[in-house]
């Protein structure tokens, strides 16, 4: 397939390194002369293991050119990627200047001649961006319609520069982002041989998963220098305990606790998080990002208590009170806080929780939640069907099933669903997932 590579930076350049590899014809596109003159010699601009070796086999085969010339790269080019920089602006918000002028000269090329490439915007770009910036810029410079006479798809890139080539080799996943199912079909062909999972999705969807990563990772690091700062203060090897955290993958390197949903809450989170800042505070350490964490958990109660309460319900019920389903250890957990909070504005409760059974409460769980709704036992119903007496239902865990749902959306009844019940169409009217 002939592609032309519009930005030939650290993204372009591996890309078209390895795409030459994979016996494309590749077509270099950068405003910076000295990037096209090495890269028409068959030399790589960048530094990058196994790089420079790819680009000077795939010189030799004739499959390699350079220009920075829009209209000669986009002659007979089937697919042309957009892998220019999006850097910082000075307020810290994206500079899209490079994506709108490369995306404003492809699509004057278009407008002027027959080229109707296949364009797979690569950088990395703020949701909405594709939908509400780069189409109207390319259907308005072009004349033409993207969809209809030319397709165009999100694409972002995954790879590590250090590890680029290997990365774009084995990736460890293939994200592309498009208007309508089969836009992508060409770029999903170059992939063919590639084992890696591929989803497709919308642009808005594409665009904000490289996000994600990116923060997920900024996370880790921070969290992971965080908790040696605290271990190094303890006398602890930060090394050692990071090889035992990473060796768990039931509990810490996997899914679990990665998921949307609500606030944490229960008897050992909030308490240990609390105890190490103390220890950390008396240690002079600085931990913003564990210092925040209760903040934000917090940011996510309040929340939720503002949405319940702009609906002005009579009555709400609650689907769990215990922090988590299979116990009746209410001990700080958020969905009492919520309880509490409603109670505090007027609204009338009724909760349904199957494992909790306020005579049977012992201990610092009895004292805790007692503290926090003084007459539980009056608060709780026996049954589900007791919460169809209600203006809206806080599904606060996953207990319930989708019929039940679709039953209370029936009768009129607002669900606000923290739990992710499977089945329910999101659309409904009256059904809210919080952040779904
Ligand atoms: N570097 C990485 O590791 C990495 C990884 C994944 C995603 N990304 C994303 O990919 C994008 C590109 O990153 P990069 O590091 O390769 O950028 P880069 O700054 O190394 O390269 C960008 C290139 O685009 C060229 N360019 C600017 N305007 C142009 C135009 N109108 N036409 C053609 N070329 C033009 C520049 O001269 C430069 O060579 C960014 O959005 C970045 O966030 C980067």
């Amino acid at each position: 397939m002939r592609i032309s590579i519009f930005g030939m930076g650290y993204v372009g350049v591996v890309s078209g390194a390895c795409l030459l590899r994979d016996g494309h014809e590749i077509v270099g596109v950068d405003p910076v002369a000295a990037k096209v003159a090495d890269l028409s010699e068959g030399r790589s601009p960048i530094r990058e293991p196994g790089v420079a070796e790819l680009l000077e086999e795939g010189h030799k085969t004739g499959r390699l050119r350079a220009t920075t010339e829009t209209r000669d790269a986009l002659t007979n080019c089937e697919m042309a990627w957009i892998c220019v920089g999006t850097p910082s602006g000075p307020d810290g918000g994206i500079n899209l200047s490079a994506v709108e002028n490369v995306t404003g000269q492809i699509a004057r090329t278009l407008r002027d001649s027959k080229a109707r490439p296949l364009i797979v915007l690569r950088s990395t770009c703020l949701p909405g961006t594709t939908a509400n910036r780069v189409i109207p810029l390319l259907e308005n410079e072009s004349g033409l319609a993207v969809g209809k006479d030319f397709h165009l798809v999100y694409h972002p890139e995954f790879l590590r520069e250090g590890s680029a080539v290997e990365d774009f080799d084995k990736p460890p996943k293939i994200v592309i982002g498009e208007a309508r199912s089969g836009a992508a079909d060409l770029l999903v062909k170059i992939y063919e041989k590639y084992d890696a999972p591929l989803f497709r999705m919308g642009f808005n969807e594409a665009e904000m998963i490289k996000y994600s990563d990116n923060l997920l990772h900024a996370l880790k690091i921070t969290f992971a220098n965080e908790v040696a700062a605290v271990a190094r203060s303890a006398g602890v090897d930060a090394r050692r305990v990071a090889d035992v955290y990473c060796a768990d993958t039931k509990s810490n390197i996997n899914p679990r606790y990665l998921r949307p949903g609500f606030a944490f809450g229960g008897s050992c989170l909030p308490k240990d998080l609390r105890a190490i800042l103390r220890y950390a505070s008396l240690k002079s350490l600085r931990l913003p990002i564990l210092e925040s964490m209760l903040q934000s958990n917090e940011a996510q109660i309040n929340e939720l208590i503002r949405r319940v309460v702009k609906y002005q319900p009579e009555t709400v019920g609650m689907v769990g009170l215990a922090f988590k389903p299979n116990t009746d250890d209410m001990r700080e957990s958020p969905f009492v806080k919520v309880a509490k909070a409603l109670l505090g504005e007027g609204i009338q409760l009724r909760i349904y929780d199957p494992v909790v059974q306020p005579e049977r409460l012992i201990g610092s769980n009895k004292q805790q939640v007692q503290k926090a709704l003084r007459h539980l036992e009056k608060l709780l119903v026996g049954s589900m069907e007791k919460l169809t007496e209600t203006n809206l239902i806080i599904i606060n865990q996953p207990i319930v099933d989708v019929a039940c749902v679709r039953q209370w959306l029936d009768a009129g009844i607002r669900v606000l669903d923290l739990a992710d019940i499977r089945g329910v169409d999101r659309n409904t009217e009256g059904y809210e997932g919080i952040y779904w």
